[in-house]
C-alpha cells in the first residue's frame, strides 16, 4: 500500500519535470547551456565558429596565466585529483590551511575557510550564523546562494530596496525589536555592477547592532588595493563581520571563502553543514586560486588593463545610447526592459561573433530584462573594435 502511494506520487513528479513551461521554453529557445568547443582565453568556440566570450566572469584573465595553469598541474601530480572527503574528516590537507592564510592576510582577517564552491561559502555564511527568531535584513537584489542562506537559516527576512540606506533605515524603524540581527550585502552586485553604498549601510549596522555578512565575489580582485575588494576599497574591514566570495572569477578557479574573526570562522567550522558534510576544494583547484593570488600581488598590469578596458567599454555602449543601469565595475548589463527586446539583442551579438547571456524577470526585476555582460583584462583593442561593432549591429535590430 506504502509502496503505490510513493509510486504515485513519484510520476506526478516526473509529469512536473514533463510538462514544464520554462523548461520547454528554454529548449526551444536554446539561449542556455551552450557547451564552447574550445576556448583560448576570451575567445571560444561555438558550433564552429570562433567567438569573443564577454560574459566571463574570469576579471584578470588569470585563467590561462602560465602559472596558474602551472600551479594546477604540480598540485594533482603531488596531490592527485581529489580530496575525497570533508574537511572535518579525511579531506583536510597542509594546501587548504596555507591558502586560508593567505586569504586571510590579504583580506586582513584574522581567519578564512575555503570551500569547494562559492556558492556553499556565501550560503554558509548566512546559515551558520542566523537562526530562528534572528531577523535578517536582505539588499533585494542579492544573489541565490544568500537567499538559499537566509531560508536554511529559518530566521525572519525583512528586504530593503537594492542599494538604500535610506530605505534599510525606514525597516529597521519599522521594526523595532531586541532579536539579534543580521545585515546581509554584496560588495558588488553581480547583474547590475552596483558597488554598495558601504559606508552609510555600515553605520546603520552599527547603530543596530547588526552582524554584517558581504558577498564580494564580484569586487574581489576589481575593487581595493590589489584587488583586496570592496570592503578595502572603502576602508571598512573592521565594520564587516563576515567577508565572503568565489574563486570562479579573479582567482580563475573553482571553490569559495569565509573570512572573518577566529571565532566566528570556528563557529562555522563547527555548525556550517556546507562545510562539514561536503568535500574539501579539490588540490588543483586550491592550487590555481593561490597562485592567482600571488599573481595579485605581484603583478599589477592585470586590475590596470582591466579597469581600462571597462572605461573603453564603458564608453562603446555610452556612444550606442544603451542603458548600463549606471554600472561602475566591469560587471555591465544592458538594460532592454523585456525579453521581446533582449532575446533578438542577444541573438544579434551572437552573430556577430560576440557571445553574453541573457537574463530575464524573476532572476532580474521586472523591467530590467537585461543582457549581462563582463569585461576582461584579457579582452585585446582589436576584440574591444569588433565588440563595438556587433553592438552597433545589435542595436540596429531592436
Ligand atoms: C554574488 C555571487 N555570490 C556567489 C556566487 C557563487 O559563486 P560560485 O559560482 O563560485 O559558486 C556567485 C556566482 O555567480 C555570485 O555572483
Amino acid at each position: 500500500m506504502a509502496l503505490s502511494f510513493f509510486s504515485k506520487n513519484k510520476k506526478a513528479l516526473v509529469a512536473r519535470c514533463r510538462d514544464d513551461y520554462v523548461t520547454k521554453m528554454r529548449l526551444k529557445y536554446a539561449p542556455y547551456y551552450h557547451a564552447m568547443e574550445a576556448q583560448k582565453g576570451t575567445t571560444v568556440r561555438l558550433d564552429g565558429r570562433e567567438m569573443i566570450m564577454l560574459s566571463s566572469n574570469d576579471y584578470l584573465g588569470l585563467s590561462f596565466h602560465p602559472k596558474v595553469i602551472e600551479a594546477g598541474q604540480a598540485a594533482m601530480t603531488k596531490w592527485g585529483t581529489s580530496t575525497n572527503g570533508a574537511r572535518i574528516s579525511n579531506g583536510s590537507r597542509a594546501f587548504h590551511l596555507e591558502l586560508e592564510e593567505k586569504l586571510a592576510d590579504f583580506l586582513g582577517r584574522e581567519a578564512c575557510h575555503i570551500h569547494a564552491a562559492g556558492y556553499l561559502s556565501c550560503m554558509s555564511s548566512v546559515a551558520s550564523f542566523a537562526q530562528k527568531g534572528d531577523i535578517i535584513l536582505a539588499d533585494k537584489n542579492i544573489h541565490s546562494c544568500l537567499w538559499d542562506g537566509i531560508r536554511l537559516s529559518m530566521a525572519t527576512v525583512e528586504r530593503f530596496s537594492h542599494n538604500n540606506p535610506e530605505d534599510l533605515r525606514s525597516v529597521l524603524a519599522a521594526i523595532n525589536t531586541d532579536a539579534a540581527k543580521m545585515l546581509v550585502i554584496e560588495g558588488v552586485y553581480s547583474m547590475e555592477g552596483h558597488v554598495a553604498r558601504l559606508p552609510e549601510l555600515t553605520e546603520i549596522a552599527e547603530e543596530n547592532g547588526c552582524f554584517t555578512v558581504l558577498d564580494d565575489a564580484h569586487g574581489f580582485g576589481v575593487l581595493g588595493r590589489q584587488g583586496r575588494g570592496t570592503v578595502d576599497h572603502f576602508g571598512l574591514n573592521d565594520k564587516i563581520d563576515v567577508l565572503c566570495g568565489s574563486m570562479s572569477k579573479s582567482l580563475a578557479s573553482v571553490g569559495g571563502f569565509v573570512s572573518g574573526s577566529s571565532e566566528v570562522i570556528e563557529y562555522l567550522r563547527t555548525h556550517s553543514k556546507q562545510t562539514t558534510f561536503s568535500a574539501a576544494i579539490s588540490p588543483a583547484q586550491a592550487a590555481c586560486a593561490s597562485a592567482s593570488l600571488d599573481i595579485m600581488k605581484s603583478e599589477p598590469q592585470h586590475l590596470e588593463r582591466l579597469w581600462a578596458n571597462t572605461k573603453k567599454y564603458r564608453a562603446i555602449l555610452k556612444n550606442l545610447g544603451l542603458d548600463t543601469w549606471e554600472s561602475e565595475t566591469p560587471a555591465v548589463p544592458i538594460v532592454l526592459g523585456s525579453k521581446e527586446r533582449v532575446y533578438p539583442f542577444w541573438k544579434a551579438l551572437l552573430d556577430k561573433g560576440v557571445f553574453t547571456v541573457m537574463s530575464i524577470a524573476p532572476a532580474v526585476p521586472a523591467g530590467k530584462d537585461l543582457i549581462r555582460t563582463a569585461i576582461s583584462a584579457m579582452h585585446t583593442d582589436e576584440q574591444l573594435a569588433k565588440i563595438a561593432d556587433a553592438m552597433a549591429y545589435a542595436v540596429k535590430k531592436l
